[in-house]
């Protein structure tokens, strides 16, 4: 079964060596950051970690429900959609998680995307 993971996920560790309302970094090779998430209850979310108002880095913001505040001048962004709420514009990419086995997948393509 593991196999079948192999060629479109990326297993990148156990979800409890996450925190909840935690978050971590995954750099990319030659590429931007990826920022893992864990909510509150559980869900785990990826996105690039670069705000998108000016590239502040998302790892280190607040997690609350299912959005993340930017650390540098509060934005507020859902881990869902990376779309900026309320009244600021602005989207970051987000990567396709899943949970298997109790450990964190990432969708491999979409994560090597920011390699350009
Ligand atoms: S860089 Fe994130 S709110 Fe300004």
């Amino acid at each position: 079964m593991p196999d079948a993971l192999n060629g479109r996920w990326l297993d990148i560790g156990p979800v409890d060596q996450l925190p909840s309302l935690g978050a971590r970094t995954l750099p990319v090779r030659g590429g931007k950051d990826i920022a893992i998430f864990h909510t509150a209850n559980g869900e785990v979310y990826a996105l690039l970690n670069e705000c998108p108002h000016k590239q502040g880095p998302l790892s280190h913001g607040i997690v609350h429900d299912t959005t993340v505040t930017c650390p540098l001048h509060n934005w507020r962004i859902s881990l869902k959609t990376g779309q900026a709420l309320g009244e600021d514009e602005g989207c970051v990419p987000t990567i396709p998680v899943k949970i298997d086995n109790g450990r964190i997948f990432i969708g491999r393509r979409e994560a090597l995307q920011g390699m350009a």
